[in-house]
Parts: C-alpha cells; sequence; structure tokens
C-alpha cells in the first residue's frame, strides 16, 4: 500500500518557544566552554536551522562544522536504520572540544553511530545538543547533555525538519498529518 498524502497539521512548538529555549541553551553552553577549544557539529540535513539559531546564542570563540548523515529515506516516515556519511568532517576534531548539534534524536542510531565514529578522531569531549527528544521510540540511548524539548512520537516537520524534502522551512514545530481526504479513506477505527 502507497502511504497516504501528508500536510502540515497542528504547531507542536511555536516560534517563540523556540527561540527561548535556544536562547537558554546557548547560555548554558556558553558557561560550559568559555575560554575552551570547542567545534560546533552540526549534523546535515536537519540541524542547519538550529545550528544556525544555537551558534548565535553562543557567545565564546567556536569553530562550526558540518556532518550529513542520512537514516530516513525520502518519503519514509521511519528510519531505515543503516546511518549514510554524506560530507564528512575535515576539520581535525583532535584537542577540541566537539559538541555535535542535532534536530532530533530519534532511535538514536544515527547519534549511536556519530558518537563511535568521533571518539576515533581523539577530541577532548563529545557532548550532544539536540532540539528535540523522542523518547518513547529509543532503541540507542543517547546521553543529551543540551536539550531542546522532549516530544511524543509524532512525525514532526519545520525548523530544519523535513518530510520528503519539505518543510524544513517552517519557523515553528508541527506534526505531519495525513490530509482530510485521505483520512477518510483510512478512517480510524
Ligand atoms: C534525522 C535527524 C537525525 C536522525 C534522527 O535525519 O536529523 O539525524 O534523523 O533519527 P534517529 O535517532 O532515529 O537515528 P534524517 O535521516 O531525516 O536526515 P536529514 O537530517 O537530512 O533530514
Amino acid at each position: 500500500m502507497t502511504e497516504p498524502t501528508m500536510r502540515i497539521g497542528k504547531i507542536l512548538i511555536d516560534e517563540a518557544t523556540i527561540s527561548r529555549r535556544v536562547a537558554e541553551l546557548g547560555g548554558i553552553i556558553t558557561e560550559q566552554y568559555r575560554g575552551q577549544p570547542l567545534v560546533v557539529l552540526a549534523v546535515l540535513k536537519g540541524s542547519f536551522v538550529f545550528a544556525a539559531d544555537l551558534l548565535r546564542a553562543i557567545d565564546t570563540p567556536l569553530a562550526v562544522e558540518f556532518v550529513g548523515l542520512r537514516s530516513y529515506l525520502g518519503g519514509s516516515t521511519s528510519t531505515s536504520g543503516v546511518v549514510e556519511i554524506t560530507p564528512d568532517v575535515k576539520y581535525p576534531l583532535g584537542g577540541h572540544h566537539v559538541l555535535v548539534d542535532e534536530d532530533i534524536v530519534d532511535t538514536g542510531l544515527t547519534l549511536d553511530y556519530l558518537i563511535k565514529n568521533l571518539a576515533t578522531r581523539n577530541p577532548l569531549s563529545v557532548r550532544i545538543a539536540a532540539l528535540l527528544h523522542k523518547p518513547s521510540r529509543t532503541l540507542k540511548p543517547i546521553p543529551i547533555d543540551y536539550l531542546g524539548f522532549e516530544i511524543p512520537d509524532e512525525f514532526v516537520i519545520g525548523y530544519g525538519l523535513d518530510y520528503d524534502g519539505r518543510y524544513r522551512n517552517l519557523p515553528h514545530i508541527a506534526v505531519l498529518q495525513p490530509d482530510d481526504e485521505q483520512l477518510a479513506l483510512f478512517p480510524t477505527p
């Protein structure tokens, strides 16, 4: 059976709430790393919006790097479980604290893979900043040092998160839901 057509559903976290929390996290991270060599490693693509805001809320010198990790295949709302590295980190991480910046921790498979991979590059430390966490979906527990919000098990879009490549530009976090016609085709019992 093909997946139903999807559309933007209710707003789960609005723009102002995200902005307040990101500012709080930036303040905490600033105190943690002040005067220390820091690389913020943003996991593409989903974290690019969160990273852009979080970086500007951190008031201590840092370098920014990007790594491409992909575990969801187009048009799917569940992880494939296979993590693919697209652009890799070029910056030498040895002698630096690494702060991984993720939009969402769902099963934890992506970060479990990345954390093990980073350990081979001899960083001073690796910590995790994640905007969203779905604890009910955990397969690999990830220690999230700086968490924006815990969310229920709903497929979310916006603020960098996509469905099939779309909706990353929404300023808030919304729930993805089947459109009304499709709801009629797939009625809930
Ligand atoms: C999303 C998200 C995380 C990962 C989390 O990436 O950005 O990297 O899934 O899922 P997990 O905890 O179950 O591993 P996605 O594969 O959708 O790619 P994208 O960031 O390019 O949208």
